[in-house]
């Protein structure tokens, strides 16, 4: 069965066909930038736009970069403040004209690596890590997902969340070298760890791709690994978990 996926960030809003049999991508991904007001309308409008690309009726699945409980909005992320509230599956849903369903996007990035990827059959707590405009994070214990840990909100120093210091848009801002950013995800890392004491985590996200850059300064205990659908997990991860009422880790 082929599904739409779409994978919304901070900066990039993607979709691909997926068969949800094998994990596969089945188009290139298409990819338009998050308008910059990153306010509902608005990217609704792009949402339409990559569904009406593909010229796909059927369920969408769609990642999305903030808390999600039961299709609404419940955090602002690094979007406009006035998601907060908002029925995302109901908004997208009317948008496009086609059944939406929505998760975490780091939950789905963690879903597809746990069903076709790096996580497949690891048992314990695995965390998947998203690097990009923020630090998300998709938690599975013995395979099923424990959805909307906010683990890059953890406030660090001077700052309400430490993704504003250790995400890649920090990278960015900031003119960081991969060594002086890389040992600050390090610190990052090791907090999550202290905290959760995982048995792996997974490094995926648009700077996963840079990882011969700095997974050498990853030096904490646990295992780390990067997340070998990398950029794509997203987008796999949200158009096979559509299918699945209730968002357990594995396919079943
Ligand atoms: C949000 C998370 C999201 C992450 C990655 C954070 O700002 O709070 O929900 O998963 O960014 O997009």
């Amino acid at each position: 069965m082929e599904i739409l996926g779409i994978d919304i960030g901070g900066t990039g809003i993607k979709g691909a066909m997926v068969n949800v049999e094998t994990g596969e991508m089945l188009t290139e991904r298409y990819r338009i930038p998050t308008p910059e007001s990153r306010k509902p309308d608005e990217m609704a409008e792009v949402i339409a736009q990559i569904v009406q690309h593909f010229k796909y009726k059927g369920p969408v699945g769609c990642g999305f970069p903030s808390i999600v409980k039961d299709g609404v909005c419940k955090s602002p992320g690094n979007l406009h403040k006035s998601w907060v509230g908002v029925n995302i599956d109901e908004l997208f849903t009317q948008a496009a004209g086609q059944p939406f369903t929505v998760l975490n996007d780091a939950d789905a990035a963690g879903y597809a690596s746990m069903n076709y990827g790096v996580g497949k059959g690891k048992q314990g707590l695995v965390i998947m890590i998203t690097i990009g405009t923020g630090l998300g994070s998709g938690v599975f214990h013995n395979g099923i997902l424990l959805p909307n840990f906010e683990l890059g909100q953890i406030p660090y120093k001077k700052y309400k969340k430490i993704e504003d210091w250790a995400a890649a848009s920090a990278k960015e801002r900031e003119g960081l070298s991969y060594e002086k950013w890389g040992k600050r995800f390090n610190k990052f890392l090791k907090l999550v760890e202290t905290i959760t004491a995982p048995d792996l985590i997974i490094v995926g996200g648009g700077t996963s791709k840079k990882w011969g850059e700095f997974h050498h300064y990853l030096d904490i205990d646990t295992k780390v690994v990067k997340a070998e659908l990398m950029n794509s997990a997203g987008i796999i991860g949200a158009a096979v978990s559509c299918l699945r009422e209730h968002h357990h880790g594995q396919v079943v």
